[in-house]
């Protein structure tokens, strides 16, 4: 059974005529998009925010109408996907690197639905490398910072050369599982000069829909 497939795709039923949708970034909304592309097909009237430059392609394909985040005031619904979620619906995002984007359209969002399989699920949020979006300038001094305190940072690459954020940011994945207080290394990471965000999604998510195995479960915050 394709987990990623059944939980995308049931996460698209709470999708409304008239609603504004912000469109998330990774193989599990893929299922979603294209499921409310469909729904689009067929009569339904939305518009959708996407979070990243892949997102806009794929909706634009399924024939979503999109809008900019700077021309739409309140978004009513934001799907996305997730690389962990703790039982408190605390999560990580950016495994994709579309975690900037995705914060300021979750941010500007009545409710946020994530989609994931059932691997995604843990007790403790920090074994997945945890993505921060730091500027090019600098950014080896970011590392040095990140080594000091035992996080391990790598800086993530792409076809040899830094990877690059539609921002024009570089990402450093750091190992955060053993920092404990999740909200004060956010906090930290928010302070430090250089850093443009970071993965730590506290809060944000309101409804999290889990493929696991044959069925399909929710949990609300
Ligand atoms: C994109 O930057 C991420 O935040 C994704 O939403 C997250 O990595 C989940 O992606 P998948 O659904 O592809 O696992």
């Amino acid at each position: 059974m394709n987990e990623k497939k059944t939980a995308g795709e049931k996460a698209a039923e709470f999708v409304e005529d008239g609603m504004t949708i912000g469109l998330g970034t990774g193989s599990t909304v893929y299922y979603t998009i294209r499921k409310i592309g469909e729904r689009v097909q067929n009569g339904l009237k939305i518009t959708g925010v996407p979070t990243s430059q892949a997102t806009a392609v794929l909706a634009r394909g399924c024939g979503i109408p999109l809008a900019d985040l700077n021309d739409t005031d309140t978004i009513d619904l934001t799907i996305d996907g997730a690389d962990e979620v703790d039982p408190a619906l605390n999560g990580i995002k950016g495994g994709g690197g579309a975690l900037l984007f995705e914060k300021l359209v979750a941010n500007a969002s009545k409710k946020n639905i994530w989609v994931v399989d059932h691997s995604k699920q843990v007790e403790k949020l920090g074994a997945y490398p945890l993505p921060v979006e730091v500027i090019p300038f600098g950014w080896k001094q970011i590392m040095k910072i990140f080594e000091e305190k035992g996080f391990r940072p790598v800086l993530r690459m792409k076809n040899g050369q830094p990877f690059q954020t539609d921002g024009g940011h570089y990402i450093v994945d750091i190992r955060a599982g053993h920092a404990g207080d999740m909200v004060a290394l956010g906090k930290w990471l928010d302070g430090l000069t250089g850093v443009v965000e970071h993965g730590l999604f506290l809060g944000t998510c309101d409804l999290v829909v889990v493929g696991d195995g044959e069925s399909v479960s929710m949990r609300e915050k």
